[in-house]
């Protein structure tokens, strides 16, 4: 039995140019993300600096614009001059957030150096938590100042004559958390993030600012938190940050592969709220968003290490199955139709802790389920998204209703003249008969059709069988008399990508 649905694009009725880093991701000091994931001097594959070059090959590939560090909740107890200079003089210290030991063998040098390996930017945060302006604009200058002030200075003399040139600057993060060490209310943080990023833009006015939205849409705090730390600080930033896991704990698939309906109106909602402080303040500026944390986490809750203060204890090391690889599609699909105003969003995070990559100490390198709709739309979702006129049946969930059992969207490449349409079927038990219509682009061809699938949504990849779970180029999708068509199998992600003539 199959479904049916339809999809329309024309390359005239755009959404907006896909921000490439939409598909930026996360590290944190936190669990084996750092230590035992990119750090892991002595590791067969570990170069000089002790980067396992199997991670940087696996990172590499995905091809992640921007990465956002050190933190996360980290970085509100972080003493970042603690992480430079010569490594044997560097102190332990005892980490709040995680409550684990800081070694400080890794820091904002090292982490230069492996990002560029990687081929990626830095998204830096600054601690607003035990800190604010003083240390941010001291860590502007030692970042980014070229020499001949104390600060750059001293960045020259550690061995790093040329500027990091950071652009992108997270001010503080979830400070609304009472989990945050520092917290604040709205009004301290939108006074303490105005002041900061005034002060880091004398530094270095090239800076690109984000303010931290409240840390999800669930907290009392949202929405009056956005507006109040936006009225405060709008003149001065560019970002505001959303924040959004999703988990399928209470065993509800068809409502769990409904998550991005919520990442949809998350996103909706803080656009209107971004907007309502324009038109109060009059202001000809726009608030972009960057949803710098969001994806499937399991384990969400069970928070820091059982044994306190260890160095790279695993934490939040979930185990991500064909169904959370689903839910990861459909929220990438969600971000590209936000493209007109989401422009930056981490995958939070990128390595052994909720991560698309998993390591084990001393040992091999495995890809999640999740990592391959990051990999296909990080590589096939760059150009300028299409509107996706979509009829699809629909279904109810415990906390949606009229769910498209067909998520899609298409992105036009102008310069490579490919179309690509990602598309999930939602459907548990049956496939969903798919016509793509793309009369705007004259004679089109299939160049491929990539499918993500598995006869058991739970099956998913592991140390052990690395392989269980992994796209193939066996979809049937076909052109049909001017029109793409495709049997979308039962709960599959799809990639169609289409040459144009
Ligand atoms: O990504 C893991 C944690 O989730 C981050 O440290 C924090 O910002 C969020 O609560």
């Amino acid at each position: 039995m199959s479904n049916r649905a339809s999809m329309i694009v024309d390359k005239d009725f755009t959404i907006g140019q896909v921000d490439d880093r939409i598909y930026g991701s996360f590290i944190e000091h936190l669990g084996r993300a750092v230590y035992g994931g990119i750090y892991e001097p002595g590791h067969p594959t570990a170069d000089g600096n002790g980067f396992r070059l199997d991670v940087l090959e696996a990172v590499r590939q995905l091809n992640v614009p921007i990465i956002r560090y050190p933190g996360g909740n980290f970085v509100s107890g972080y003493n970042w001059e603690d992480g430079v200079g010569p490594r044997e003089e560097r102190k332990r210290k005892l980490e709040l957030a995680w409550w684990t030991t800081e070694t400080n063998a890794i820091g904002t040098n090292e982490f230069a150096d492996w990002a560029k390996l990687a081929g990626s930017e830095v998204m830096m945060a600054v601690n607003l938590g035990t800190r604010g302006v003083d240390a941010a604009r001291n860590l502007v200058e030692y970042c980014n100042h070229p020499s001949g002030s104390y600060w750059s200075d001293l960045r020259v003399s550690h061995g790093y004559k040329e500027p990091h040139a950071f652009k992108t600057w997270c001010l503080g993060n979830e400070m609304d958390g009472p989990w945050q060490i520092g917290a604040k209310t709205a009004v301290e943080y939108g006074r303490l993030a105005n002041e900061t990023a005034k002060a880091m833009r004398w530094v270095d006015p090239g800076l690109e600012l984000v303010a931290c939205g409240s840390s999800g849409s669930s907290m009392n705090t949202f929405a009056e938190w956005e507006a109040t730390v936006l009225d405060l600080c709008y003149d001065n930033v560019d970002f505001l940050s959303l924040h959004t896991y999703y988990n399928n704990n209470k065993g509800d698939t068809p409502n769990f592969l409904a998550s991005s309906l919520d990442m949809d109106h998350f996103i909706d909602s803080v656009a209107a709220i971004c907007d309502y402080i324009q038109a109060k303040k009059k202001s000809k500026k726009k608030i972009y968003l960057s949803m710098d944390e969001w994806n499937v986490w399991k384990t969400q809750g069970s928070s820091r290490a059982e044994q306190r203060w260890q160095v790279g204890p695993p934490e939040f090391e979930d185990v991500y199955n064909l169904e959370d690889a689903l839910v990861v599609g459909c929220c990438l699909i969600s971000l590209l139709k936000h493209a007109d105003r989401v422009k930056m969003a981490c995958l939070a995070q990128l390595v052994n802790v909720i991560a698309p990559i998993s390591t084990e100490n001393g040992g091999p390198l495995w890809l999640q389920t999740t990592y391959f709709p990051y990999l296909h739309a990080s590589l096939y979702g760059r150009g300028t998204v299409l509107h996706p006129m979509i009829s699809s049946p629909k279904y109810d969930a415990k906390d949606f209703t009229d769910v498209p059992y067909l998520e899609a969207v298409s992105v036009y490449n102008e310069e490579l003249q490919e179309v690509t349409v990602f598309a999930v079927n939602r459907h548990l038990t049956e496939g969903l008969d798919l016509t793509v219509d793309l009369r705007s682009f004259g004679k089109i061809s299939v160049l491929e059709h990539l499918v993500l699938e598995n006869e058991d949504l739970k099956a998913a990849n592991t140390k052990d069988n690395p392989h269980n779970v992994r796209p193939h180029s066996r979809g049937n999708a076909i052109q049909d008399n001017g029109q793409i068509r495709a049997l979308l199998a039962k709960a599959s992600w799809n990639v169609i990508r289409l040459k144009i003539s």
